[in-house]
């Protein structure tokens, strides 16, 4: 187990190499490499609809399989992880408040998905923005992962902890030069999300002096029917490409043949998704369009179908698919085309392998409110004040006789002063 976040530096990584181009724009921009004007469109006019039937689109009962927990409450009031005391824990650490990671739990989870993938050739991508945690990095990169990278420091971070190239994908819709030029040196898949990130990729194809290998991030316009805020596959996202646009797409990479090499197609529904017969509605709609690609002479064998399987937040006993379940839901469809295919679990594989502890500083009363103080705050956890969104926890037995006497101790105060 890992107790800690361990801070990393970029500014001196050894993969910044020397460039001829300043690259705080792009160079070649002053031309347009592109003809940006409407291209003959030949619309492809697909867009999905939940499935009706979840059952007929699972392979396996989800019921049968549910994920396994590092983390539980015994019969003696204190929280265990993998059968060690967390309060023991605390009072070995120095420092307060930290994050406790369970490695076999990581393990599972990248062996759940590695087996539900069993007969398909696949890249687990972890989703570096889940957790950019130094150790755990290495960790699931050892395990043979892959990173999805949104960042030139992820970028940087993946590298660095020695992740395979050729199984990261560069994502994003703000991509820079500078970092699309790291990633062509080194590489990277890149995933192509607008017009003026194809012209970048292009010139950074040409600075780097390598050809590319892209997939084009389409919208396949499948409602995730999860918050708003983690749906990122409709027709008014930010990412990616419209579905109508896809024969400008073909025709600026078939004019680019030495800087780009068309791959695959790429999606992301959104995130936190407990319906897997989402990803199948997905899955169907980009096999048309990959057909619709490699009619027109390009040889892709990548299906990219994102990340988004949702996690146990609550902890009150949900049943929620696992990987199996979502693979099984898009296997035929994959196999079918003879398609490579990448997943690119972030939450998944990291949420139920670790938590936050803290202390009970102090309780104070304000107007008609009692608080609860803790050592921890939105540095270390951002999520719930960001946008509200649940946290669950738990209060370790001896703190909470601490609360219960400080409650009283803070009643029996305002009685005196009243
Ligand atoms: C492109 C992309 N891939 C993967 C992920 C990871 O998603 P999740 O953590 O829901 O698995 C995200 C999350 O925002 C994403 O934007």
């Amino acid at each position: 187990m890992a107790a800690t976040q361990l801070p990393f530096q970029t500014s001196s990584s050894s993969f910044s190499k020397p460039l001829r181009h300043s690259l705080t724009r792009n160079p070649f921009s002053q031309n347009p490499i592109l003809p940006l004007r409407p291209a003959s469109l030949k619309p492809l006019v697909l867009r999905a609809v939940v499935s009706q039937n979840p059952s007929k689109s699972l392979t396996q009962d989800p019921q049968t399989t549910p994920f396994k927990h590092c983390f539980s409450k015994s019969s003696d009031g204190f929280l265990y992880c993998e059968g060690l005391k967390v309060q023991e824990v605390i009072d070995s650490v120095e420092r307060r408040p930290f994050y406790l990671y369970s490695k076999p739990q990581i393990t599972r989870n990248v062996e759940a998905y590695k087996e539900a993938l069993e007969g398909l050739s696949s890249v687990i991508g972890y989703a570096i923005k889940a957790n950019n945690n130094y150790k755990i990095l290495e960790h699931l990169r050892q395990l043979g992962c892959g990173a999805v990278l949104v960042s030139g420091n992820e970028l940087r971070l993946a590298l660095r902890a020695g992740f395979d190239p050729t199984k990261c994908i560069f994502n994003g819709n703000g991509k820079l030069l500078e970092d699309l030029v790291l990633a062509a040196q080194e590489g990277v898949f890149i995933n192509v999300d607008s017009e003026f990130d194809l012209e970048n990729i292009v010139a950074a194809a040409r600075i780097a002096g390598k050809r590319v290998n892209v997939l084009l991030r389409i919208n396949p316009d499948v409602d995730p029917q999860v918050h708003p805020y983690v749906a990122t596959g409709n027709k008014n996202s930010k990412f990616g490409i419209r579905n109508e646009k896809l024969q400008w797409f073909l025709d600026a990479v078939k004019a680019h043949p030495n800087e780009l090499k068309l791959v695959g197609a790429h999606c992301h529904l959104g995130s936190t998704i407990t319906k897997v017969d989402i990803f199948r509605d997905a899955a169907v709609l980009m096999v048309k369009y990959i057909d619709e690609i490699r009619s027109q002479g390009f040889q892709v064998d990548y299906l990219n179908i994102g990340g988004g399987l949702g996690i146990d937040y609550y902890h009150a006993g949900a049943v929620l698919p696992t990987p199996r379940d979502l693979i099984d839901t898009v296997r035929d469809v994959v196999q079918s085309q003879g398609l490579n295919l990448i997943i690119e679990p972030g939450r998944s594989l990291i949420a139920n392998s670790c938590c936050l502890v803290n202390r009970v500083t102090g309780v104070k009363t304000n107007g008609t409110k009692n608080f609860i103080v803790i050592d921890g705050s939105m540095a270390e956890l951002i999520r719930p004040s960001l946008y509200d969104a649940y946290q669950s926890w738990f209060l370790l037995l001896h703190l909470m006789l601490r609360f219960l006497l400080l409650m009283w101790l803070a009643l029996f105060v305002s009685l005196r002063i009243s």
